[in-house]
């Protein structure tokens, strides 16, 4: 296994749940390492750019509308298969497909209001944390 980064968001209805703590430490109880992290407003301009890749899909405007709703938690994380590994922690994008003690499971209300993103592959991890640091802003 490589060790890889992937960016974590933890989206305004945890945040407004008062759950940063306890996502932070589910990432670190299980063998990941935060190496950067931010807490902020998105502007109306990054969360549309951000979700472009979704911009054709009925749930892009309330989705955008979600994300600038509040403030967010932006992270990077590190760690031996850091995309998947973190994927599996968040669980199913829908809470109610999500595994037991997953962190939508505990956390999310729906399928939009779903507490956490997560880069989906390496790739897609890298044009993400782009998106939100430098890399003079990585903790190694
Ligand atoms: P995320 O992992 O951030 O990636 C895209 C987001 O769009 C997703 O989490 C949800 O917040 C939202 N989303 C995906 N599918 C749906 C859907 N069917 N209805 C509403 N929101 C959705």
């Amino acid at each position: 296994m490589a060790l890889e980064h992937t960016l974590s968001i933890i989206k305004p209805d945890a945040v407004a749940k008062r759950a940063i703590g306890e996502i932070l430490a589910t990432f670190e109880q299980a063998g990941l390492s935060v190496v950067a992290t931010k807490m902020k407003r998105l502007t109306r301009a990054e969360a549309e750019a951000f979700y472009a890749v979704h911009a054709d899909r009925p749930f892009y405007a309330p989705l955008v509308e979600f994300m600038l709703s509040g403030p967010v938690v932006i992270s990077v994380l590190a760690g031996e298969n850091a995309v998947m590994h973190h994927r599996q922690l968040m669980g199913a994008t829908d809470p109610t497909a999500a595994a037991p003690g997953t962190i939508r499971a505990r956390f999310a209300s729906n399928t939009r209001e779903n507490a956490v993103h997560g880069s989906d592959s390496v790739e897609n991890a890298q044009n993400e944390i782009a998106f939100f640091f430098a890399q003079t802003e990585l903790c190694h």
